[in-house]
C-alpha cells in the first residue's frame, strides 16, 4: 500500500493566527502518525500584517503560482489593529480565495459535548447545521469607488454583483451538501423583497436548480426573518445558503449560538478543485487576548478535520473530531467556553486523546 503524502501551506499571519496554526499542525502531526496511511508536508509562508508594514504588500508578486503546488491551504486570521481591515482583508485573505476560485465557503455548526449553547432551551443535537456561503462575488466583489472624498458632497458606491453562473454553481453545490445530511433540507435565504434585482434571479436560479434534486426538501427565509428563525427554533434548521454578506452574518449568530466564535470553522473550497482549497477558523486575529495564550484551539482542529475529509481522509477526520469532542466533554477547555485551560492544554489533551484512542 503507498502512503500518500500530502503538501500544506501554512499561513498563521496575523494575531491569534499564530497560536491556533500551531496547535492545528500539533494535532494533524497526532492524527496523521496515528493512521499511518498518510503523511501531511507544511510549508509556512510569513504572509502577514507585519510584512505588510515592512514591505508594503502582503504577498509576493507569485503567491498564486506558489500555492498552487499544495494539496490545501491551512490559514490563521489577518488583521492589525495599526492597518485598516479592508487593506489586510483584500491584501491577504481576499487575494487567495477569489482567484483560486474557492467559490464555496461551508461552515457547519453544532453544540458539541460539554459546551452549553447561550440559548437555554437549546440542547445538543437540536442545533446542527451547515451554513453555505457564496464566496466570489455578490456583495464583495469588489466594485464600488468614491468620489470628492472628504468633502461634503462625497458619493460612494458598493456595487453588488449577481451572476447566474456563480447563482447556480452555489446552488449546485448547496443542493448536494444537503442530498448528502440524513435530513436532506435546505434553506436558502435572500431578501428578494427589498432588493428586487439581484436577490429576484437568486430565487429563481434556486428554484430552477431544486428540480434536480427532488429528493431535498427546501424552503426560502428572507435573511432578516432568519435571525428570528436561528434563535428560537434552530432545530428546524439543517443545510442554509445564502450571499457572501449574509452568510458572513449569519454565520457569526451560528457560531454564537452554538457556545463561542472560537469553535466555528471555514473551508473555502474550490469544488473543481482546479485549485487547492483553504481551511482556517471563522473567527479573527483577536488582538485583545493575542500572546496571552488562551485562544480557543477547537475552531482550527474542526477546520483541519475538514482539510482532511477534503483530501480523501474522512476517517481521519472523524477521528480527528472525536478526540475533539472527548476532550470537550472532560471539561479541558478555553475561557471562552467557561474553564480555564489554556491553548497548550487543550492542544496536549487532543493530542494525548489521539494517539490513546
Ligand atoms: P475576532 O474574531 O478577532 O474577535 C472577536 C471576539 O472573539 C474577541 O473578543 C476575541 O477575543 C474573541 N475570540 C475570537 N477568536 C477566539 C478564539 N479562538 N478563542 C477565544 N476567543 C476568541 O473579531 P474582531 O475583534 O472583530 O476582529 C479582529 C481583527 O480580525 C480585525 O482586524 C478583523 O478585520 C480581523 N478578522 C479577520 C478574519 C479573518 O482573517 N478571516 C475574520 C474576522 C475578523
Ligand atoms: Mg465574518
Amino acid at each position: 500500500e503507498t502512503k500518500s503524502i500530502y503538501k500544506i501551506a501554512s499561513i498563521p499571519a496575523d494575531g491569534i493566527g499564530p497560536e491556533v496554526i500551531e496547535a492545528g499542525i500539533a494535532v494533524l502531526k497526532a492524527i496523521a502518525k496515528k493512521k499511518g496511511n498518510f503523511s501531511l508536508d507544511f510549508t509556512e509562508f510569513d504572509w502577514s500584517s507585519d510584512r505588510y508594514k515592512k514591505t508594503g504588500s502582503y504577498l509576493p508578486d507569485n503567491h498564486l503560482d506558489t500555492l498552487r503546488q499544495f494539496d490545501a491551504i491551512l490559514f490563521g486570521a489577518v488583521g492589525a489593529p495599526d492597518v485598516p481591515d479592508h487593506i489586510s482583508l483584500w491584501g491577504l485573505r481576499l487575494a487567495i480565495c477569489q482567484p483560486l476560485q474557492q467559490y464555496a465557503n461551508v461552515r457547519r455548526t453544532r453544540i458539541l459535548p460539554g459546551t452549553n449553547s447561550p440559548l437555554s432551551n437549546c440542547k445538543q443535537g437540536q442545533l446542527d447545521w451547515v451554513i453555505v456561503r457564496e464566496n466570489s462575488e455578490g456583495e464583495y466583489a469588489g466594485q464600488g469607488g468614491r468620489s470628492h472624498q472628504g468633502y461634503e458632497h462625497e458619493v460612494a458606491t458598493e456595487v453588488s454583483i449577481f451572476t447566474r453562473v456563480a447563482v447556480r454553481r452555489i446552488a449546485r453545490f448547496a443542493f448536494q451538501l444537503a442530498q448528502s445530511r440524513p435530513r436532506k433540507l435546505l434553506t436558502y435565504v435572500t431578501k428578494s423583497n427589498a432588493q428586487r434585482s439581484g436577490m429576484v434571479m437568486w430565487d429563481e436560479v434556486i428554484n430552477e436548480v431544486s428540480k434536480e434534486f427532488p429528493d431535498v426538501t427546501m424552503d426560502h427565509m428572507l435573511v432578516d426573518a432568519m435571525t428570528v428563525r436561528m434563535v428560537l427554533h434552530p432545530e428546524s434548521l439543517d443545510t442554509i445558503v445564502a450571499t457572501n454578506l449574509h452568510a458572513d452574518i449569519l454565520s457569526d449568530l451560528a457560531a454564537a449560538l452554538a457556545g463561542s466564535i472560537g469553535i466555528a470553522p471555514t473551508a473555502n473550497l474550490d469544488p473543481s478543485r482546479k485549485n487547492p482549497s483553504m481551511f482556517e477558523p471563522i473567527h479573527g486575529s483577536a488582538f485583545d487576548i493575542t500572546g496571552m495564550g488562551i485562544a480557543n484551539p477547537v475552531a482550527t482542529f474542526w477546520t483541519a478535520a475538514e482539510m482532511l475529509e477534503w483530501l480523501g481522509e474522512k476517517e481521519a477526520g472523524e477521528d480527528l473530531m472525536k478526540a475533539v469532542e472527548a476532550v470537550c466533554e472532560a471539561g479541558i477547555k478555553t475561557r471562552d467556553l467557561g474553564g480555564s485551560a489554556t491553548t497548550k492544554e487543550v492542544t496536549a489533551a487532543v493530542v494525548a486523546e489521539i494517539l490513546r484512542s
